[in-house]
């Protein structure tokens, strides 16, 4: 899962392990764990309370001697987000966080998604009229963009982007690492105490003015009846800012080559953006931004004829599972049209993703508006880079090109 070719294209791998079997024990991923590929597998562990989310420590803990006592911050501020603790504490936590993304907040959140949206493809097309019409999706738009909508939501001043995002892909590339080294959980232990104390700061501000933003709306949660302490609210902070730009920018950046490389489908959807929320829906099938999670066993548990050990680490491979031809036929086939039942890429179960709705509102805005203002969008050329983290499938560049002669002219006849 370091190699190169896995990185550029997972899917081969994911299939020659399929044909030795559903179950696989890596010993090398983090100290050894078992490897999940099959749909239904994956679905039934994700549902299943016998698989605990608390593996935060032992995930810190592979990373070399030492990490117990030296990765004590990164395990402390971690051990209480939603993503790493299991219920009564997580159905306690998951109830006051979900007030946030119901359909109310989505509603207050477009407008301000679409101003966000505009002006980034504002400095896109200036550029194109004073220079050339190339530009680096990934840079330009897929990686702002989420980044700027997370501090639109969370009420923090978007000039310390620059800043939480370095911390947050210094987080992603420790969890996405199937063989961390002590060099990446520290600097992932670092970002996280930065973050930390960022929250740590702001929360007396916000305490004392409190806006409509999320972590107002968690202050006051807390002040109605301590369901939350201050040390959780702050791991949701966290766990927030990290969770909702990482994987957003992917759906965003995979999803558009996906696209392009099948310009047909590229071209139905524009004509018929009726299309868009399942073309979102097949995207995330079929390159998920978020490959594989994790989970560590409460008790033995037999699969396959084989016997998973109490205190053994889980992988389900949601990559894996969404091109499984038992669930979907020709699964390595893009089809936007394609209606067979759910994709895992948001997991499922009481851990499923609470920012589904923001980040389906946030990228059908966004393709909205990118097919509208840039006509005659392509790729530029296919030097398109992957990034090296197994866990968050991202592309590091994606080079594309539009007409900006075309978006001169429908800016005057269509745009307000
Ligand atoms: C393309 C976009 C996204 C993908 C593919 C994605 C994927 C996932 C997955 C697979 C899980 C389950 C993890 C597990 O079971 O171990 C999850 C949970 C979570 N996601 Fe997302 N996510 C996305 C966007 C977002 C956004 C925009 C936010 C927040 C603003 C967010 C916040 C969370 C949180 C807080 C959890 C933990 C929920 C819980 O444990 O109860 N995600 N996400």
């Amino acid at each position: 899962m370091i190699d190169s070719a896995f990185l550029i294209d997972p899917y081969p791998f994911y299939s020659r392990w399929r044909s030795r079997g559903p179950l696989h024990w890596n010993e090398d991923f983090c100290d050894g764990a078992w490897l999940l590929t099959d749909y239904a597998d994956v679905a039934s562990v994700l549902r299943d309370a016998r698989y605990s989310v608390r593996r935060a420590g032992g995930w810190a803990n592979s990373s070399g001697p030492g990490a117990t006592t030296e990765l004590r911050d990164f395990k402390r501020i971690f051990a209480r987000s939603l993503l790493f603790v299991d219920a009564p504490q997580h159905t306690r936590l998951r109830k006051v966080m979900s007030a946030g993304f119901g359909p109310q907040a989505m509603l207050a959140l477009a407008p301000q998604i679409q101003a966000i949206v505009d002006a980034l493809l504002d400095r896109i097309t200036e550029l194109a009229e004073t220079a050339s019409p190339h530009f680096d999706f990934m840079g330009d738009f897929a990686r702002p963009l989420p980044a700027l909508v997370m501090a639109e939501m969370l009420g923090i001043d978007a000039c310390d982007r620059a800043e939480f995002v370095a911390w947050s892909d210094d987080i992603a590339e420790f969890v996405g690492a199937p063989t961390p080294t002590m060099d990446i959980a520290l600097r992932a232990q670092a970002g996280a105490v930065a973050m930390n104390g960022y929250f740590l700061e702001l929360l007396p501000q916000r305490r004392e003015h409190p806006g409509d933003d999320l972590i107002s709306q968690l202050l006051a949660a807390e002040a109605g009846g301590s369901i939350i302490s201050t040390k959780e609210l702050l791991a949701q902070c966290c766990t927030l800012l990290f969770a909702g730009h990482e994987t957003t920018r992917n759906l965003l950046g995979n999803g558009m080559l996906a696209l392009l490389q099948h310009p047909d489908q590229w071209r139905n959807v524009i004509e018929a953006p009726a299309l868009l929320r399942p073309a979102l829906k097949e995207l995330l099938r079929f390159d998920s931004p978020v490959q594989y999670t994790g989970r560590r066993l409460r008790v033995d548990v037999e699969m396959h004829g084989r016997t998973m050990k109490k205190g053994d680490l889980v992988i389900p491979l949601i990559g894996a599972a969404n091109r499984d031809p038992a669930k979907f036929t020709e699964p390595d086939m893009l089809d936007i049209n394609r209606n067979q039942g759910a994709h895992l890429s948001f997991g499922l179960g009481p851990h499923v993703c609470i920012g589904a709705a923001l980040t389906y509102l946030e990228a059908e805005i966004a393709m909205r508006t990118t097919m509208r203002r840039l006509p005659g969008l392509a790729l530029a050329d296919d030097t398109h880079v992957w990034g090296n983290n197994a866990a968050y499938r991202s592309l590091d560049t994606l080079p594309l090109r539009f007409t900006p002669f075309e978006f001169r002219q429908v800016c005057r006849t269509s745009l307000p």
